[in-house]
């Protein structure tokens, strides 16, 4: 088999085997087949693409390149949640303590912010000493303990994507729906779980930036699951406005845990009881209202924020941040108020301009190994469909370095009037 071969079966629009997807796969992962090759065929999937059988041969070849996460050593069914990313989204850490707490096993791999969308390990590591390195061992000891761990993805799950992800980010061939979808379900099935929620977004602030597109991303990927044998549903949901009033790391896990005392905005808390009742009702086998149900009732009766005091506390954390999160996070140094320039309605607050907003603040990075600013971040004081006085505050924004004009500039262009 030559790999210039598929390249070309492929740029004239020609259906790919499973053998030679992971012809492919193998040999680029071993460096045996060079960037440039892996580009030409990276570019024609983006004008071609790909039916369901080749994009699950895709997603396998890719899962299977490196490390497959072993859970078999806790009973129950492993229920994972992935969101596609966007601003504000601290959905993990409300809805894997709602769902653990319910008696799900949660045994989750999460990633780090890059550009201007955040990343779950990014917020849990703004809590003092928490660690999110966790070996697989390790998480399967303390999923059988707690029922909950959330750990940072191991360089050795799915490299294939890793690789093929740095290429097309240069090469203009990321948005590409059969190999996004390949890209996330790779490291979801690799992570080892039963089960998978997806929450996918749509809207300025999301790589999707159509509804349509983003049902495409969807319906491809739980076809995918299907093929592989595992039960995965999709959830849509904008990201044209932040979701919840906080967007930053500390200040998201603030209004996790506000939210999982029963308060938060109404957004956020509705969509994180749709996705716990998802994972509830594929881990326990119930319909998805009993599965709401019990989300609900794990937030009134306190249980769900204690399994997450729990799962905080055994990976290193401190637990206070649950009970009162200002003590353990502190004052952040610099902060700044924005206010209404004039009267009137404000018809949305736009979640591009108020990530870049919070990316500027020292929130986000460009690079992986970029250093970020924890107590960076924005607070909204109104979103969407809100009458304003002149004058009126419409957010603050908070950060460890001086508040630079272009932060300022970005918070105040996101507010929208009517
Ligand atoms: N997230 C991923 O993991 N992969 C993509 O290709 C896009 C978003």
């Amino acid at each position: 088999m030559r790999a210039v071969d598929i390249i070309i079966k492929k740029r004239d629009g020609g259906i790919l085997s499973n053998e030679e997807i992971r012809f492919f796969i193998e040999e680029y992962t071993a460096g045996k087949i060079q960037d440039d090759q892996a580009a030409a065929l990276m570019m024609s999937i983006f004008f071609r693409g790909m039916n369901y059988k080749e994009t699950a041969a895709l997603t396998l070849a890719m899962a299977e390149s490196g490390e497959q996460v072993d859970l078999s050593g806790i009973s129950g069914i492993k229920v994972d949640k992935h969101s596609t990313g966007g601003i504000g989204d601290k959905t993990t850490l409300i809805v894997a303590p709602i769902a653990a707490a319910c008696g799900v096993p949660v045994a989750k791999m999460s990633g780090r912010a890059l550009g201007f969308t955040g990343g779950t390990i990014d917020k849990l590591e703004s809590i003092p000493g928490l660690s999110t390195s966790i070996p697989v061992g390790k998480m399967v000891e303390i999923v059988n303990k707690t029922g909950i761990c959330v750990a940072g993805q191991t360089a050795e799950l799915a490299p294939a994507d890793k690789k093929l992800y740095a290429l097309r980010d240069v090469t203009g061939t990321i948005e590409s729906i059969p190999i996004i979808a390949a890209s996330i379900m790779s490291k979801k099935i690799a992570a080892g779980a039963d089960a998978i929620v997806l929450d996918v977004k749509y809207g300025s602030g999301a790589f999707m930036k159509t509804k349509e597109d983003a049902q495409k991303l969807a319906d491809t990927m739980c076809g995918i699951g299907a093929e592989v044998g595992r039960r995965t549903v999709a959830v849509l949901n904008t990201m044209e406005v932040p979701l919840g009033m906080c967007v930053g790391n500390a200040i998201e896990v603030k209004e996790a845990v506000e939210t999982l005392k029963g308060g938060g905005s109404d957004d956020l808390k509705k969509h994180c009881i749709h996705l716990a009742g998802k994972m509830i009702s594929l881990g326990l086998n119930v319909d998805e209202d009993m599965g709401e149900k019990l989300a609900q009732e794990r937030i009134s009766d306190g249980s769900a924020l204690k399994k997450l005091a729990e799962m905080i506390s055994t990976q290193g954390g401190d637990p206070e941040v649950c009970e009162d999160p200002d003590k353990v996070f502190g004052i952040t140094a610099y902060s700044k108020v924005i206010k209404a320039s004039k009267s009137g309605y404000i018809k949305y607050t736009d979640a591009y301009k108020i990530g870049m907003a919070a990316f500027t603040l020292g929130a986000g990075r460009t690079v992986k190994t970029d250093p970020f600013d924890p107590n960076a971040g924005v607070k909204l004081y109104v979103k969407c469909d809100a009458e304003v006085k002149r004058g009126q505050e419409l957010c603050v924004l908070y950060s460890s370095k001086p508040i630079s004009d272009e932060s300022v500039r970005w918070a105040k262009s996101a507010f929208e009037f009517r």
